[in-house]
């Protein structure tokens, strides 16, 4: 990395030159996230009090599960990263591994996992006194039975220690293609209405 810095102290004070350079060291910064996702999924491999597998195991189990099932690259590496907000964001985790697989996948597959924390409610809220069938207020939605199905078959299955779970080394690759692509690329990012 260049030792060089920006000339100003308030942003509304930079040339051009300042902020190409800014350019150049976020592009940089960037090419790092496949690496610093593996890391994040790394670090969740500590036991989740009361479940009987870590939050690792879990991510693992929803991908292997998904993978197993035929799903593309897209969806196996959403699987794999869908609870990564759990540890910052324990009230709303869902648009966060949304927000950071958005500029790589294509839309269904966001929506699918900003939306897997209301449709994986349906398994257990209702022990809660919560509605169920919240999920419900999407009925007619072209994306409702991918939701649905991504938490039936992989979420919510996959608290189990005696599933034949990948290894995170299984899925790196696949980590570093699908973050490793051009941040916003319209071949994978379709711009079309949800
Ligand atoms: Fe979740
Ligand atoms: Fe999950």
């Amino acid at each position: 990395m260049s030792a060089k810095t920006v000339s100003f102290l308030q942003m509304k004070d930079g040339t051009q030159a300042d902020y190409l350079l800014l350019d150049r060291s976020e592009r940089d910064f960037a090419r790092g996230l496949p690496d610093r996702i593996l890391e994040t999924l790394h670090r969740l491999d500590h036991s989740l009090e009361g479940y009987r597998v870590s939050r690792l195991e879990h991510s693992l189990q929803t991908a292997t599960r998904a993978e197993a099932d035929g799903a593309d690259e897209e969806m196996i590496v959403a699987a794999l990263i869908h609870d990564v907000g759990d540890e910052l964001a324990p009230y709303n985790h869902a648009e966060i591994a949304a927000g950071i697989l958005r500029p790589y996948v294509r839309p269904e597959v966001t929506w699918v996992v900003a939306q897997h924390s209301l449709f994986q409610s349906y398994y257990y809220v209702h022990h809660l006194g919560g509605d169920r069938n919240a999920r419900d207020r999407f009925k007619g939605h072209r994306w409702f039975a991918v939701c649905a199905d991504f938490c039936e078959r992989w979420d919510q299955a996959s608290f189990d220690p005696g599933y034949p779970t990948k290894p995170l080394g299984h899925f790196e690759p696949l980590v570093r293609r699908i973050f490793g692509r051009d941040a916003h690329d319209p071949r994978y990012v379709k711009a079309v209405a949800e």
